[in-house]
């Protein structure tokens, strides 16, 4: 049923490549906007242990009586449980919250190293053990620059989960990525709302009878990252859905190209002290 293009990982497990954020969503409010979601056709959905939601997820996942092997979930590991023992107990906490046996992706939330030094070394050791036993199919991080990817040791990530919207494109760090095999999946790919109110995309929806989000998603699909935009609007849910019956002209994305600023909304994951 879905059209939703899915992109195989390095381990060879497959996302699909747009997906759906639950950041700051209630564990009440997340059981209707995930049900939204899975009802206009994600399959592909994004919560961490941090946003505290994950019982209101697994609640929509098991009311919505979709099998499991159609879903793709991703859970996060939170910066106070790197070391392997807390790790573990995390993984599991997770899973029950979710009422799930196996996670499709877990991340390393962030690097925290401001707060807890080289111990994100020590949580990847953890998530590769968790893949092995089959907690998890994939493995991956989010907030690691290239110095975070360069500590860590054995498997290469599946998936960077990284701030990039069209006024943080992070162009530079993308290559990156791509020439050691992990995928960009991009976190607030709305620029939390903020690069909506371009000009420049609104000139584009304008052109294409589109709106302003459908044509940010649209650009993070095409230059390939996982995109994973978050609302609580039943329209604005199944309108961030609809975005494969057009395409944006190499003229298009380069004018998105060009709204990078340089600057980002989120934290920065070598100064963040959380
Ligand atoms: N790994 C990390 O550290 C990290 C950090 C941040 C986010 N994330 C992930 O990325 C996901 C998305 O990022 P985000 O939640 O920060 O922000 P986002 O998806 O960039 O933007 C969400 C905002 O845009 C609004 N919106 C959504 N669709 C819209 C539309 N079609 N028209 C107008 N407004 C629209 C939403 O409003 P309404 O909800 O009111 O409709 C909300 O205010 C998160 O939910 C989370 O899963 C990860």
């Amino acid at each position: 049923m879905s059209n939703v293009p899915t992109i195989t990982l390095n381990d060879q497990v497959a996302i699909p490549q747009l997906g759906f954020g639950v950041w700051q969503v209630g564990n009440d409010e997340v059981v209707s906007a995930v049900g939204k979601a899975l009802e206009v056709g994600y399959r592909h959905i994004d919560t961490a242990a941090a946003y505290q939601n994950e019982s209101g997820v697994g609640r929509a996942i098991k009311e919505s009586g979709i099998a499991r092997d159609e879903l793709f979930i991703t859970t996060k590991l939170w910066n106070s449980d790197h070391a392997a023992a807390d790790a573990r107990r995390a993984i599991e906490q997770s899973l029950e919250n979710l009422g799930l046996d196996h996670l499709d992706l877990y991340l390393i939330h962030w690097p925290a190293v401001q707060k807890y030094g080289n111990l994100y070394i020590e949580a990847w050791d953890a998530l590769q053990g968790f893949k092995e036993e089959g907690l998890t199919r994939s493995i991956g991080v989010s907030n690691f620059s290239a110095e975070h990817l360069e500590a860590i040791n054995g498997a290469v990530p599946s998936v960077d989960q990284i701030e990039m919207h069209p006024t943080f494109s992070q162009a530079a760090f993308r290559a990156t990525l791509a020439e050691r095999g992990i995928v960009p999946e991009a976190w607030s790919p709305l620029g939390q709302a903020k690069d909506l109110n371009s000009p420049v995309i609104g000139q584009i929806a304008q052109d294409l009878g589109k709106s302003n989000a459908q044509v940010i998603i649209r650009w993070h699909l095409q230059i390939g990252n996982i995109v994973i935009p978050k609302s609580v609007t039943p329209e604005r849910i199944a309108q961030n859905f609809d975005v494969f019956d057009f395409e944006l002209s190499d003229e298009q994305l380069n004018l998105i190209n060009s709204l990078d600023s340089g600057n980002r909304i989120g934290a920065d994951p070598a100064t963040a002290t959380f």
